[in-house]
């Protein structure tokens, strides 16, 4: 397989775990590059599910490659706790085939406590994060102060960071946000209490990646969350603190973006959203009732329900656009089985004009209407068709229909969530 970034198209939760998982059978590297714990990307594989939050999907597949990038940012404490589950299953976590760049940002307790206080604290104006300690993280990576996985090796650099850190964060949360203030030396002690244990994972990241793809291993970028929660292209500010475009996968890996050769968008065949935000085929009705339960669509991270709505080819296009997609995996097409009539949006009507691309102003995807397009529906059990011509003629005509409308050809189609529920078309 050539080298692949993998992206949600959507807003997270297309199934990217699956395919990055089903992928990594015939890639040698996997490595993410933006994000962190706030995704749950989630495996089926021989009738078992694992959930993982920070490690990549690959490092299921034994002898794999698994890499953290710089884009990333870690919870050391969670990675452990992943690492340990996994061991547990009699996966290898060795750091022989996992590695942590050493400039990946590392999330601390204070992330965690301000991301939660300033939730509680914003009345009527939430995101609705993960409140996993992501935006504060990547703020302090961003405003020059934060505390990289190298840190580690140097417990004096790693303890002034740490205080100088609390030193405001205490402030922010004692004064403006009535919560508990922290204490540095604990903080200090738990972190360099785990540094032995991360330590032994730090890698040259760019150097490794460069390295695999210069001597023809196939190199698999793991993107999370979704194109339409990028900090810049997403609906500001309802987003996530990174960059989760195919873009990042160069930035955050140190890659040069001639090496990105494939970029493969993941596309659920319906839409979903959690947290809050303008979402504008959202259903809030016994239709959308009827996806969250047949699509089990409650949050892998967080177990919220997720917000349920028909497919937004407005929305795909965009990612096409942002990303240059060259294929889709279309997923979870069989949760739409039993409903009558299938709703695609193909366009918007915003302020009295036909559009074909979200608007650009902050919030005025709130603004929108869909147009519809209706196609008939399907009653057939699809959960074991091994290739397409052995799909229904209505499910056929739902997925050419996806692509005409965003003229980006669907390479794969998921039927189930296990790993060979896959059509490979
Ligand atoms: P944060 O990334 O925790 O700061 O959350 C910001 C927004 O992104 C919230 O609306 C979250 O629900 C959403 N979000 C973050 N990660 C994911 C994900 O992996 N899947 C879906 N939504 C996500
Ligand atoms: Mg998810």
């Amino acid at each position: 397989m050539a080298n692949t970034v993998i992206i949600g198209a959507q807003w997270g939760d297309e199934g990217k775990g699956k395919i990055v998982d089903m992928l990594s059978a015939s890639s040698d590297v996997i490595v993410r590059f933006q994000g962190g714990n706030n995704a749950g990307h989630t495996i089926e594989a021989n009738g078992k599910q694992t959930i993982l939050h920070t490690i990549p999907s690959g490092i299921l597949h034994p002898g794999k490659l698994c890499l953290i990038g710089n884009g990333v940012v870690l919870d050391p404490f969670v990675f452990l706790k992943e690492v340990d589950g996994l061991n547990e299953n009699g996966i290898d976590t060795s750091p022989r085939r996992l590695g942590i760049s050493y400039k990946t940002h590392l999330i601390m307790p204070y992330h965690v406590a301000l991301d939660k206080a300033r939730e509680a604290y914003k009345a009527g104006s939430k995101i609705g994060t993960t409140g996993r300690g992501i935006g504060p993280c990547y703020e302090d990576k961003v405003g020059r102060v934060g505390l990289r996985a190298g840190d580690l090796t140097n417990p004096d650099l790693a303890s002034r960071k740490i205080a100088a850190a609390l030193v405001e964060k205490n402030f922010l949360l004692k004064n403006l946000y009535g919560s508990e203030p922290l204490d540095a030396k604990t903080i200090t002690d738990q972190v360099m209490a785990i540094a032995p244990r991360i330590t032994p994972y730090l890698t040259d990241v760019s150097g490794a990646v460069q390295e695999s793809v210069l001597i023809g291993k196939d190199v698999l970028w793991e993107g999370a969350q979704g194109v339409h929660l990028d900090v810049d292209h997403g609906t500001y500010p309802y987003v996530t603190s990174s960059n989760t475009v195919s873009g990042c996968g160069s930035t955050g890996t140190g890659i040069g973006p001639n090496y990105l050769q494939q970029v493969l968008g993941i596309a659920k065949a319906y839409t979903t959203r959690v947290g809050a935000g303008p979402f504008p085929t959202e259903l809030d009705d016994k239709t959308g009732a009827f996806l969250r339960e047949q699509g089990h669509e409650f949050g892998a991270t967080t177990g919220r329900p997720r917000r349920c709505g028909w497919l937004d080819a407005v929305v795909l296009r965009e990612s096409a656009r942002l990303c240059g997609l060259t294929q889709f995996a279309l997923t979870k097409i069989d949760v739409l089985r039993n409903l009558p009539i299938l709703k695609i949006c193909v366009d918007y009507m915003y302020k009295g004009h036909r559009i074909e691309y979200p608007p650009q102003g902050e919030n005025a995807l709130a603004e929108v209407t869909p147009v519809y397009e209706e196609l008939p529906g399907f009653t057939e059990d699809i959960s074991h068709c091994k290739h397409m011509e052995a799909l229904p003629y209505n499910v056929q005509k739902y997925i050419q229909r996806i692509e005409a409308l965003t003229q980006v050809r669907i390479a794969y189609v998921s039927v189930g969530p296990d790993r060979d529920q896959t059509i490979i078309c």
